[in-house]
């Protein structure tokens, strides 16, 4: 063991030397798959191999390499998370982004925690009502499909001040990589060529200038996407770092996109975004020390909060995705998503009562109204009082590096490809994160999340989100580095991951491949993914009147857990093209 707590020995060689050779063939056959192994510079995308080195896990197998041979080179979690950023940008254009924003959660090998916000900001000219009709309803798709449905994006400054921070390799070496990808081209996933065509109707209505996403026939698995246009504007920034976006040639094109739709998003915007370092907010579980996202985040106070609530019963004993495991999870998601519908929103513009939220015994109080024998109704639960108060898709990277520092960024356009307008001759998607904001107080966005005053829109506030990177500490100790995409299901997802490792004795990929289910008190449905609960599970939820509906994947959790042997072992979501690769 060093002083950082990992095993020095690999583990996959510890496995190997174990291995007697008893005869001819044998021996023959373990050299091969043995100098196989070495010659694939031990990164594997197989279940169950840990690592000692450090391991990156995120959407695109491309992302991971990149990621993994700057922790190779010597770059440290932040380095190699700078350089996964915009190698998703360029391999994932349905999350991974610069015209969009995110979080960060980071925990030093010594231990320290930082979180940095580099959530988008709605446009100085944004309003109140800039959603809504002349009768005060709101108008379908404005804050999703249209030049008004960006915020000033972030991704770009908080990668530049992450780095400016932490960062120990050359800035030009993190950015390459993305540029090279871009300039030469990367082959597709079925999964992307399938976004792709999906998409296709909504890119050719929405845009005027040209998209390298746009071909004339179908896109199918291993074409070659070249997207030269974005290979620029990286160089712009691997060049000028923040003044290569926010100012200069880019900055000019975005501004004259935004005119192609009555956009909002200015040069002043632009030159007065600035990401911000928030102080993680902490909390326990069993023991273990869960640093998380802060408001504007939802995601950190609502996660700390569904803990609270379970901690005091036995789930390991009633076990994963059992009925009382069920009743108990949905019971308490359903009071925490009220209380997010009515006292979250961005702490820069609106007094989050977080210490409230997250006392102890209002907690409990919250849980007092249920009852085993039935399903609360959620039109019984109102967010909660309490004293002194006054009035898919996304992406999700983990990183931990030799030395053991960790990070969890979650980025995001909003929805799938974002609002899927592109900056003309720029070459990126911008979000539609201004859907996040609550547009009508009451009036469901895209996820079905409903808001109020908190959540409403003002110039230069950041909307209200439920991304959750999380990192987790065991006796002081790097324990789990965690997060998912999936809009108002990350919170539950994160929240499952957790439990499925701490109580349920799951490995790391075993908590990331379990299935999953979610409440969030609007609407009052039960939502699984296939299979997730067996049909007596099921029978007992509804025979307690729970409404159970089945719906697709939900979420896709890259993460990192160092295990009882004090290895590294990964979890990538099956659910998309996730990759986990380690040295
Ligand atoms: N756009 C999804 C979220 O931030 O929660």
């Amino acid at each position: 063991m060093n002083k950082k707590g990992f095993h020095l020995a690999p583990a996959a060689s510890i496995r190997l030397n174990r291995r007697k050779c008893v005869c001819g063939i044998e021996t023959v056959i373990f050299l091969c798959v043995f100098l196989f192994s070495l010659s694939a510079n031990a990164q594997e995308r197989v279940k169950n191999v840990s690592f000692h080195d450090g391991m990156v896990v995120c959407a695109t197998p491309d992302a991971a390499k990149v990621g993994l041979d700057i922790l190779k080179k010597g770059g440290n979690a932040v380095d190699a998370a700078v350089a996964v950023q915009f190698a998703l940008a360029v391999t994932h254009p349905e999350a991974g982004n610069i015209g969009g924003g995110g979080f960060m959660v980071y925990r030093s090998a010594r231990g320290e925690s930082n979180t940095l916000d580099f959530r988008e900001k709605a446009p100085a000219g944004a309003s109140k009502n800039m959603y809504l009709d002349s009768a005060g309803n709101v108008i379908p798709d404005m804050s999703i499909a249209t030049h008004k449905a960006s915020g000033v994006p972030g991704s770009v400054d908080g990668m530049v001040e992450a780095y400016n921070k932490y960062g120990k390799l050359k800035w030009v070496e993190l950015v390459q990589p993305a540029i090279d990808l871009a300039h030469n081209g990367f082959k597709i996933t079925k999964r992307l060529a399938s976004d792709l065509n999906r998409n296709r109707a909504q890119f050719v209505k929405l845009n005027t200038g040209k998209s390298y996403l746009l071909k004339d026939s179908d896109w199918k698995e291993g074409d070659l996407l070249v997207q030269e246009d974005l290979a620029k504007t990286l160089i712009q920034i691997r060049d000028k770092k923040r003044e290569g976006f926010y100012a200069g040639t880019v900055a000019d094109l975005l501004v004259s996109e935004m005119k192609n739709g009555a956009g909002l998003i200015s040069k002043a915007d632009l030159e007065n975004y600035h990401s911000v370092w928030r102080k993680a907010i902490t909390g326990n579980y069993k023991g273990y020390k869960i640093i998380t996202m802060p408001p504007p985040s939802s995601g950190g106070i609502a996660l700390l909060q569904l803990l609270h609530a379970v901690e005091k019963y036995p789930l390991h004993r009633w076990g994963y995705n059992q009925d009382s495991t069920v009743q108990l999870m949905v019971e308490a998601e359903r009071r925490v998503y009220a209380d997010r519908s009515k006292y979250l929103g961005d702490p820069d513009f609106y007094k989050v009562p977080v210490d409230s939220l997250l006392n102890p015994v209002y907690l409990d109080a919250r849980m007092k109204s249920f009852n085993w024998n039935t399903a609360t109704p959620s039109t019984s639960i109102e967010p909660g009082n309490f004293a002194g108060y006054e009035s898919d898709q996304t992406t999700h990277y983990s990183i931990v590096d030799k030395e053991g520092n960790a990070v969890a960024i979650t980025t995001t356009l909003n929805d799938s490809f974002g609002s899927k307008i592109f900056v003309g001759g720029a070459g990126f998607l911008l979000n539609n994160e201004m859907d996040d904001f609550s547009a009508k107080p009451g009036v469901p966005n895209m996820f079905g999340l409903v808001g109020g005053k908190a959540n409403s829109i003002q110039p230069g506030k950041r909307m209200l989100s439920s991304m959750t990177p999380t990192i987790i500490e065991k006796k002081g100790k790097l324990f789990m580095v965690v997060g998912t995409p999936g809009g108002s299901t990350i919170i539950t997802s994160v929240f499952q991951t957790i439990l499925n490792v701490i109580e349920f004795d799951q490995d790391m990929q075993q908590a990331v491949d379990s299935k999953r289910f979610h409440h969030q008190w609007l609407p009052d449905v039960v939502y699984q993914e296939k299979d997730a609960f067996s049909s007596s599970t099921q029978t007992k939820l509804e025979q307690k009147g729970y409404k159970v509906v089945e719906h697709g994947p939900s979420g896709r959790v890259d993460a990192i857990l160092v295990n009882k042997a004090g290895y590294l072992e990964g979890g990538a979501d099956p659910r998309g093209d996730d990759t986990k690769l380690g040295w």
